[in-house]
């Protein structure tokens, strides 16, 4: 599924974050960048060593911000490690939280020179964030930060790893004003 915002194309696949030829793609990490399962297991398993050695150089990212490093063995040319907050009920400031992880992560794609951008579902595995509630905050932030930004990305594309998660995100993209 895909629907064009200005210049820029949306677009929703089912499939594996790491196989994605795109300039960036984006890890859903902790705030130590220590890696873990999940997408973070996965990026750092086929990207190889020289990512964990840039992580431990930087050290650390807040909750609802990204930092940039390469991508070593990758098809990809930079990971942007985001860090969405952990679920725990709504009441403390996780919506903003998520928000600013995916309009951060695009902001880092921005600064260096990326065209095409790939996001796995941000906070909706380990740290438990609902996924339809997940799913239509960060399509409207794509969105919004997309009309905010004409013309400078040409593609960010979302990557759910199954099925369920790929539909939460398909209805709230349908319903994206
Ligand atoms: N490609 C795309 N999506 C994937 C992949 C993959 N290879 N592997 C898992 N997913 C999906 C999960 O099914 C879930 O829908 O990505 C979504 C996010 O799940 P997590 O990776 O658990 O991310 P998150 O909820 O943000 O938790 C982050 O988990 O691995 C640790 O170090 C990480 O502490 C951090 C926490």
């Amino acid at each position: 599924m895909e629907r064009t915002i200005g210049t820029t194309r949306l677009v929703l696949v089912e499939g594996d974050i790491t196989e994605q030829r795109v300039d960036a793609i984006v890890n859903a990490a902790n705030s130590r960048l220590a890696g873990g399962g999940g997408v973070d297991g996965a990026i750092h398993r086929r990207g190889g060593p020289s990512i964990m050695e840039e992580c431990r150089r930087i050290g650390g990212c807040p909750t609802g911000s990204a930092v940039v490093t390469g991508a070593g063995n990758l098809p990809a040319r930079w990971v942007v490690h985001a860090v969405g907050p952990v679920w725990s009920g709504g009441k403390r400031g996780e919506d903003d939280l998520l928000a600013s992880a995916w309009r951060e992560s695009l902001e880092r794609a921005r600064e260096i020179g990326a065209r095409t951008v790939a996001f796995p579902s941000l906070s909706t595995g380990a740290y438990r964030f609902p996924v339809d509630r997940a799913a239509r905050i960060a399509l409207g932030t794509v969105r919004d930060w997309i009309l905010e930004h004409p013309d400078v990305l040409d593609e960010v594309r979302v990557v759910l790893f199954d099925r369920a998660t790929y539909d939460a995100y398909a209805a709230a993209l349908a319903d994206l004003p």
